[in-house]
């Protein structure tokens, strides 16, 4: 299978993006990874592990009788997540150069396979749910938190939010990635051989000094090489300097909200 390419090309600024993020969506994740049942003492394999956010919160929850194995394909970030992990003293986290899909050289057995954001940049995600799935003990939980970008992303329906979505989407179509796969979560695990998941759906909502257009400016910053590269927009269109200033105008003038990723999890057991 051909390798898909991911929507950020400069793993600095994607790297800034993803802990940024991370600051919004980790309760969110961490409250699917609580209701889907990760506990003390599990062995977690965390697909696509970027930055190493999710590992991260997956090993606050194991403690230090678990463990967690994140296998991600830039060799960047691995050694970004690496080094987080060793500066923040975890010594049960490890991060592996790999290929999701193919798993290679990850071997033994999990309690758990978690994964943010990740299943969408992928050819066949039931395919490669189906293997990771194969690699835990009877009773193992799988656990996927996935967006919606097709939702709104302000109350503010107004022409740069318009344009900032029609742009995101448009790139990620480029490159194949599925912006709706928080919805897709559910047809994916039962083309898995996956009992039907248990769902949740919720986002970060908010207006005034919490608006977070920053968030989503950042997304386009972190796209820009592959819109410019596809045509979808130049960077003086874009205007990375003042949009969030303009995103925010935007909203404030409707006394609107932004609305984060609005986030899907499914879980369920093997
Ligand atoms: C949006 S980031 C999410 C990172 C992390 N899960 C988080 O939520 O912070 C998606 C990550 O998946 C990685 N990725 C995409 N396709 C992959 C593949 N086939 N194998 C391994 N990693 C992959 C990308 O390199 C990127 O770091």
């Amino acid at each position: 299978m051909g390798q898909r390419e991911y929507l950020a090309t400069d793993r600095q600024v994607e790297e800034d993006r993803l802990r940024a993020q991370a600051r919004l969506i980790d309760p969110l994740t961490r409250r699917v990874l609580a209701s889907a049942g990760l506990s003390r003492g599990m062995r977690v394999l965390d697909l696509g592990s970027g930055a190493g956010n999710v590992a991260r919160l997956a090993v606050e929850i194991v403690g230090p009788d678990g463990g967690v194995v994140g296998v991600e394909r830039d060799p960047d970030a691995v050694r970004s997540a690496a080094r987080s992990a060793q500066d923040a003293g975890l010594s049960n986290v490890e991060f592996r150069q790999g290929d999701v899909e193919t798993l290679a050289g990850v071997d033994g057995r999990f309690d758990a396979v978690v994964g943010r954001l990740v299943l969408m940049y992928l050819g066949d995600p039931a395919a490669t749910l189906r293997r990771a799935a194969s690699l835990l003990h009877p009773g193992g939980l799988v656990c996927m938190h996935e967006a919606d970008f097709g939702y709104l992303w302000s109350s503010a329906d107004t022409p740069t939010w318009q344009q900032l979505k029609s742009w995101i989407v448009e790139a990620l179509a480029r490159i194949d990635a599925n912006p709706r796969m928080g919805p897709s979560l559910f047809a994916t695990f039962r083309a898995a051989g996956l009992r039907d998941p248990e769902m949740a759906m919720e986002a970060a909502v908010g207006g005034g000094d919490r608006a977070y257009a920053a968030g989503w400016a950042n997304v386009a910053r972190s796209a820009m090489p592959l819109m410019e590269r596809f045509g979808i927009a130049t960077a003086d269109e874009v205007q990375l300097d003042t949009l969030t200033d303009r995103l925010l105008a935007e909203v404030h003038a409707e006394q609107g909200v932004v609305i984060g990723p609005c986030l899907y999890g499914a879980w369920t057991t093997v």
